[in-house]
């Protein structure tokens, strides 16, 4: 998403839309709280707002929606933890999250090989925990960075025969800009070359420097075919979940993003969010990206129907006109009529912009030049 609502951006600034409106006039930019702008002009107006902000990171704040300083302080509730699985291909992401819930995805996948974000809501000690599979094929970063984006916690999987490898550093800097904590699982203890004390030693390279040596990383052995570990794991995600303190506000509207959508015959659209904040209900309107539809049926990670569903919970929706993209932001609004307006506007500014000549160099552009 390259755009943000200006009532939106006034509350990520805790400014007010009059104070935003007033900057944007300032710069000769007329628009309402309830208009639309661009990033660069949202950036704009942050620092003269006196905010620290880049263009990235007004993105990366837009992206991660867990943003509640919009909601008072007496609606916000404890939410359950998000956690995303992340490493290097065939470290064993999956067999973890088949044997946390005792199921076998990994058979069933061409190749054995993830090819996309699977969600599912797990009850560890009568508490619910959301984790997102990734792939770890090195072709799926723009998944493993969407993935970290919208979690609490990351659990980088490391095959302890294997080692640390392009992956698994791409994770690490994947969760480090995403700004969560990195719990480390060493997999695979049960194969003779098994040498997680290389490992550790590995990993301090990157930061992440073991408790038993003085640092901060919790560094979890365990075996995912054996189911062995995994207590000692899932604990850690507990206890570091709730140090966290995650809340949000169930009461709003909800908002999220849109992790995995494709188009059914049958079904048309059907799109995977995340709940981030608020709660979703069937019948809402949402939209999404330049997509926008009203919520027709929901079902659970185990395909149960589902009426609503409030934050940190993935859903399967269907109802919507076209397919959003992977990463789109998804709101519930109220105005249906309004949805379908501001839908075609993007559609009409995404082809402006495809048509005008591009003045925009980016770093990528600059490096490729020399
Ligand atoms: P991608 O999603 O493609 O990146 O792979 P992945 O990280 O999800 O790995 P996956 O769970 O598919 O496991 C890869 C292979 O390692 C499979 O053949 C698993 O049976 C095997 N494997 C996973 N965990 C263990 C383990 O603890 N011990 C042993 N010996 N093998 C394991
Ligand atoms: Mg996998």
């Amino acid at each position: 998403p390259d755009e943000i609502a200006v009532g939106e951006l006034a509350s990520r600034l805790k400014k007010t839309g009059a104070e935003v409106v007033r900057q944007l006039i300032k710069l000769g930019v007329m628009a309402s709280v309830s208009d639309v702008i661009d990033y660069d002009t949202a950036a704009l107006v942050a620092m003269e707002l006196g905010a620290k902000v880049t263009k990235e990171v007004v993105v990366t704040i837009e992206e991660r929606l867990i943003d509640v300083s919009a909601d008072s302080e007496a609606d916000l509730v404890p939410r359950s933890p998000v956690v995303v699985v992340m490493g290097h291909v065939d470290h064993g992401k999956t067999s973890l999250l088949d044997a946390i819930r005792k199921s076998d995805v990994v058979s069933g996948e061409a190749g054995g090989i993830t090819q996309h974000i699977g969600a599912y809501r797990v009850q560890i000690k009568g508490k619910p925990i959301t984790f997102l599979d990734t792939p770890g094929h090195e072709a799926f970063t723009s998944m493993r960075a969407r993935g970290a984006m919208v979690t609490d916690i990351a659990i980088l999987v490391v095959a302890a025969d294997d080692g640390i490898m392009p992956q698994t550093v791409e994770a690490i800097n994947h969760a480090k800009a995403a700004n969560i904590p990195i719990i480390v699982a060493i997999n695979k203890m049960d194969k003779p070359g098994a040498n997680p004390e290389r490992i550790k030693q590995q990993l301090t390279e990157y930061g992440l420097v073991s408790e038993e040596w003085g640092g901060e990383t919790i560094i979890c052995p365990i075996s995912a075919k054996l189911h062995q570990g995994l207590d000692s794991l899932l604990e850690a995600v507990v206890l570091t979940a709730e140090m966290r303190e995650l809340k949000a506000n169930p009461k709003r509207a909800a908002q999220g993003t849109v992790i995995e959508a494709r188009l059914d015959k049958g079904r048309g659209p059907v799109t995977t969010v995340l709940v981030q904040n608020g709660t979703l209900k069937q019948g809402d309107v949402i939209i999404a990206g330049k997509a926008v539809g009203r919520v027709r049926a929901m079902t659970d990670d185990k395909g149960e129907k589902l009426t609503q569903a409030g934050p940190s919970v993935p859903v399967e929706i269907i109802g919507m006109s076209e397919v959003p993209g992977a990463g789109d932001l998804f709101y519930a609004v109220a105005d249906e009529r309004m949805a379908r307006e501001l839908v075609m506007q993007r559609k009409e500014e995404e082809k402006a912009a495809a048509s005008a000549p591009s003045h925009k160099v980016t770093l990528e552009d600059l490096f490729s030049q020399i």
